[in-house]
């Protein structure tokens, strides 16, 4: 196990606890995973509201065990430790983090446009900049033992820093604005736009969030393709997400179908799908 960092980003340990108004903060110079050292404080008891944050992931995860390209210094890699006292619906959770970073990417960026792909991709500017892998664990008698929610942003990176097989669909904060945004800043608005949204998750999307994933969606009347593992892909067209946080797809026979799980990909463009 690496020691824990001293501090982050020119700020000392102590100084972000009080900053981010918590005492379990644990930063990290390289770590494995975030997420993978949140599921294991939580099992040691790890309180709600505990925060893992790493400066490199050497191998940071993605959602279908897909890896996380995390270099050194290049983005944010941050994850959060919730316990809500129930989850009836794991699936509205990637929708509700995805939602809280495109707000917090927002609010640290005015005037950039950002878009969120269903579940959970951060989009700018049409290629991925950010992604949330969300893992829970069950007691025995079925109750949510707790809720890890982890965000990978891309902040620093060049072109040249993405794996060539990213190049085309991928894009740092950096890279959009021109500038160089603050990793600080960033996870200021990370924490606060993710927890307000993640700590209780509720059953079902009420029309606060629909009406905000709506105002993000980047599928949303876009010509697709779905593939489902082991069949042929169906095209159609995105038309939005339900209540229950799956997505709304109408098939090109007209038939209305909702998905709980899909590779989508949008026909005209290259889809940021890693
Ligand atoms: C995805 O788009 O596939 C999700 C990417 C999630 C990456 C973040 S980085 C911080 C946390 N630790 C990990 O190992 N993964 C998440």
């Amino acid at each position: 196990m690496s020691p824990e960092a001293a501090g982050w980003e020119g700020q000392a340990l102590d100084e972000l606890k009080r900053r981010w108004a918590r005492p379990h903060v644990h930063l990290y110079t390289r770590i494995d995973s975030t997420n993978s050292r949140a599921k294991e404080l939580a099992c040691a008891g790890a309180p709600a509201g505990t925060i893992v944050l790493a400066d490199e992931q050497s191998g940071g995860r993605g959602v279908a065990e897909r890896r996380w390209h995390s270099p050194k210094g290049g983005g944010l890699y941050i994850s959060f430790v919730f316990r809500p006292p129930s989850l009836p619906n794991p699936l509205v959770v990637p929708v509700l983090a995805g939602l809280g970073v495109a707000r917090a990417v927002e609010r640290t960026l005015d005037g950039v446009a950002v878009g969120v792909k269903w579940p959970n991709d951060l989009i700018v500017a049409d290629r991925k900049a950010g992604g949330v892998l969300s893992e829970t664990s069950w007691t025995t008698e079925g109750m949510p033992g707790h809720l890890v929610v982890g965000i990978g942003l891309n902040v620093h990176q060049g072109a040249s820093d993405f794996p060539p097989q990213l190049r085309d669909v991928a894009i740092s904060l950096d890279m959009a604005t021109g500038r160089t945004v603050s990793r600080l800043e960033l996870a200021d608005f990370v924490i606060a736009e993710v927890e307000a949204r993640c700590a209780a998750p509720p059953e079902s999307l009420d029309s606060r969030f629909l009406g905000q994933f709506e105002r993000y969606d980047w599928l949303r009347n876009r010509r697709c393709a779905v593939t489902k593992p082991g069949a042929a892909p169906v095209q159609g067209t995105a038309v939005g997400i339900a209540p229950d946080g799956t997505l709304l797809f109408r098939l090109d026979g007209g038939a209305q179908v909702c998905l709980t799980t899909a590779r989508v990909t949008v026909n005209e463009l290259p889809t940021p799908e890693y």
